[in-house]
C-alpha cells in the first residue's frame, strides 16, 4: 500500500457519505453499511470498523480508499471443519473473527488492492486472537465469482460446507 495511507479505526470525521464500492451486486449494501450503520456499530462495540486514509488525498471526499469489519462469531464445530481448517477442540463450536463487510473505493478497485485488505484483516485477527482466543476468520462470500477470489488468495480459506450450494461461508484458521 501507499505510503500515504494508513489503516486505522473508522471515526466520525471520515467522510462515509462520499465513498462507493461502485455498483457490483452486493455493493449498494456495503456502501449502506457504511454511511449508516457503521459508526453506530461500532460505538455499541458489535463490531471494529477498520478504514484505509489516504492521507495524502487531494480532496477530503476521496480521503477513503477502502475498510472492513470484523466482528466476533462462533462456528460450530464439525469433522469436516476440524480436517479441512485443521482446528480440533471438544466443544461443539468454537469462536473466531468474522470479515462481515469490505469494500474498496471504486476509483482504486482492479489494482489489486482487495488481497492487501484481506491480509490486514488477518492482522488485526490475529492480534485478537493472541489477546482473546478464536482461531478462525470467517468470511460469507457476496457470490461464487467472490468465493472464487477468496479461495484463490492464497490465505488459506476453505469452504466450510462444500457440499451445500447455498453456503458459500468460508474459513482459514489463523
Ligand atoms: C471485493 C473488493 C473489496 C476487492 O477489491 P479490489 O481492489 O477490487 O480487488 P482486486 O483488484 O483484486 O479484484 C477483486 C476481484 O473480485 C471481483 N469482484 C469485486 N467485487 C465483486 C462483486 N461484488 N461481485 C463479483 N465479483 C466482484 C473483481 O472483478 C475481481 O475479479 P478478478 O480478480 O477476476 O478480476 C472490491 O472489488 C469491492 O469493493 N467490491 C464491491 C464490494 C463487494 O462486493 N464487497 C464484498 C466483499 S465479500
Amino acid at each position: 500500500m501507499h505510503q500515504s495511507w494508513k489503516l486505522i479505526r473508522l471515526a466520525a470525521n471520515h467522510p462515509v457519505a462520499a465513498f462507493t464500492c461502485g455498483t457490483r451486486p452486493g455493493a449498494a449494501e456495503i456502501d449502506r453499511y457504511l454511511r449508516e450503520q457503521a459508526l453506530t456499530e461500532q460505538a455499541a462495540r458489535l463490531s471494529a470498523v477498520w478504514v484505509v486514509e489516504d492521507t495524502n488525498a487531494n480532496a477530503l471526499n476521496d480521503a477513503l480508499v477502502g475498510f472492513f469489519s470484523l466482528s466476533p462469531v462462533s462456528v460450530r464445530l464439525s469433522p469436516l471443519l476440524m480436517e479441512r481448517i485443521g482446528v480440533h477442540a471438544p466443544y461443539l463450536s468454537i469462536g473466531g473473527w468474522l470479515l462481515g463487510k469490505m469494500g474498496v473505493a471504486v476509483q482504486h478497485q482492479g489494482h489489486g488492492l482487495g488481497a492487501p485488505l484481506v491480509a490486514s484483516a488477518i492482522a488485526q485477527a490475529r492480534a485478537l486472537r493472541d489477546t482473546t482466543a478464536g482461531p478462525l476468520l470467517v468470511v460469507d462470500p457476496k457470490n461464487e465469482q467472490l468465493m472464487h477470489w477468496y479461495l484463490g488468495l492464497d490465505f488459506g480459506f476453505k469452504r466450510l460446507a462444500p457440499t451445500d450450494p447455498r453456503s458459500l461461508r468460508l474459513a482459514m484458521k489463523l
